[in-house]
């Protein structure tokens, strides 16, 4: 396998967007990737002047159409060997799927899409191709996320009884959008956010970190969508009371009004045998509660398999996944890295004409990205209802 690095273009970032900052640095976290083109806003003279200004040489592209087109026709060794979607929700799909036709692997921002319409056809077109496609569920490459999937889905706490799964937030709680503030203008208007605001912008990520660290998939749900900043367009306040697929229950919400909490994130799971609690604001350790036994924190480079809870046999790829030493912390930024990593590999599978994974245990994949959006709409759909039950959409009908 050659070990050239991967050429990454950006689709969106120019002119202080945020979600591109992270991502470019996880991008060359490893030296085994590199950013090296963009089409980084709407209009085709800015989009050049801020590929201009940004911090290290990259091609600029007056727009993501002709950066794709352009790529297309080059010879694959080449072209880029993915692009990054950083763009508002409403300008994921037009993007994903020009890439995807033109054959170039995608990691795109969550909400997959706007709706679930665009999102299946997402899906058939990423299935055709047969290509890698990421979607970036960042608190998934946290590795005490990684480690938190094992407990739960290997048993060790028994069979999961309650999940709640969470994102709070404080910093909507007042009209945030009337000053101008970028990331609050699109996020509260549907036509760029889509129909929940709080929902697909930050409930998303806690339905995933549910389905992620549980295995389990909600099947049944009834929604409350709040809004309580007068004169906003869409839900500030999202709360989901759900049935999973084992029978269990769960909590899935999330909330842009609660002051005090930045980027809240956790989730705890109360099993038969136990429970598991976990927050992305302390995101290096993990609690395990066992009923009549002193609490065990478990901080991620600091395990021992075989300890009277832990098996001795713990899954090697887990325990090798690339890290720093307990204590020297990792975060928001190694999440994103890991995940980038993780595609990376896939990629690299793909061009080589192996079979790569794209499965959902290293990121979020297109069917994930699907999921969210169905979740939504069932929401949507259960709120008008006042929160009468509602059945999740099973892919079928996407
Ligand atoms: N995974 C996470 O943890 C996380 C966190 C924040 C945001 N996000 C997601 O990332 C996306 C971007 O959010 P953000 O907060 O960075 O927004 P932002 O407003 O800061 O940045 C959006 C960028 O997209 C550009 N853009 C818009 N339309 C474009 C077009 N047609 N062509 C090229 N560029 C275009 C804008 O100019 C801007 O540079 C959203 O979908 C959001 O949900 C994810």
């Amino acid at each position: 396998m050659s070990n050239r690095p991967l050429n990454v273009g950006l689709i969106g970032g120019g002119k202080g967007a945020f979600i591109v900052q992270p991502h470019q640095k996880a991008i060359h976290f490893d030296g085994t990737r590199r950013v090296v083109a963009g089409a980084l806003f709407p209009d085709p003279r800015i989009a050049l002047e801020e590929a201009d200004k940004w911090p290290y040489p990259i091609k600029g592209y007056g727009s993501y159409d002709e950066m794709i087109n352009v790529q297309k026709d080059l010879p694959a060794e080449q072209r880029l060997d993915y692009v990054l979607i950083v763009t508002p929700n409403h300008v994921h799909f037009d993007p994903a799927m020009k890439a995807v036709k033109a054959g170039i692997p995608v990691f795109c921002e969550k909400p997959l899409t706007v709706n679930l319409k665009e999102a299946g056809v997402l899906v058939k077109a990423v299935k055709a191709k047969n290509i890698p496609f990421g979607v970036a569920h960042t608190y998934l490459g946290h590795w005490t996320s990684r480690f938190s999937r094992y407990i739960i889905r290997s048993g060790l706490l028994g069979e999961v009884r309650w999940v709640d799964s969470y994102y709070l937030q404080g910093w909507l709680a007042t009209k945030v959008e009337a000053t101008g503030l970028q990331q609050a203008v699109w996020r509260t208007n549907p036509k760029m956010a889509g129909g929940s605001g709080c929902g697909g912008d930050i409930g998303t990520h806690a339905l995933m970190h549910l389905r992620y660290v549980t295995g389990l998939n909600v099947t049944q749900l009834s929604a409350q969508l709040e809004t309580f900043v007068e004169g906003r367009a869409l839900d500030d306040h999202f709360t989901i009371y759900c049935k999973l697929s084992n029978g269990a229950k769960a909590l899935v919400r999330a909330t842009q009004i609660a002051i005090g909490h930045k980027n809240d994130l956790g989730i705890e799971v109360n099993g038969s045998k136990g429970t598991l609690r976990w927050r992305a604001e302390d995101p290096e350790c993990i609690t395990i509660h066992l009923s009549n036994q002193p609490d065990r924190v478990y901080w991620r480079g600091a395990v021992t398999p075989g300890d009277g809870f832990l098996p001795k046999d713990m899954p090697a790829d887990l325990m090798a996944e690339p890290t720093i030493p307990a204590g020297h912390p990792e975060a928001f930024h190694d999440a994103f890295a890991r995940l980038h990593r993780c595609f990376e590999a896939d990629v690299r599978k793909w061009q080589a004409g192996e079979k790569f994974a794209s499965d959902g245990s290293k990121y979020a994949n297109v069917d994930d990205g699907w999921t969210g959006i169905a979740f939504i709409e069932a929401c949507l759909k259960s709120n008008t209802k006042k929160g009468a039950w509602t059945a999740m959409p099973t892919p079928k009908a996407g």
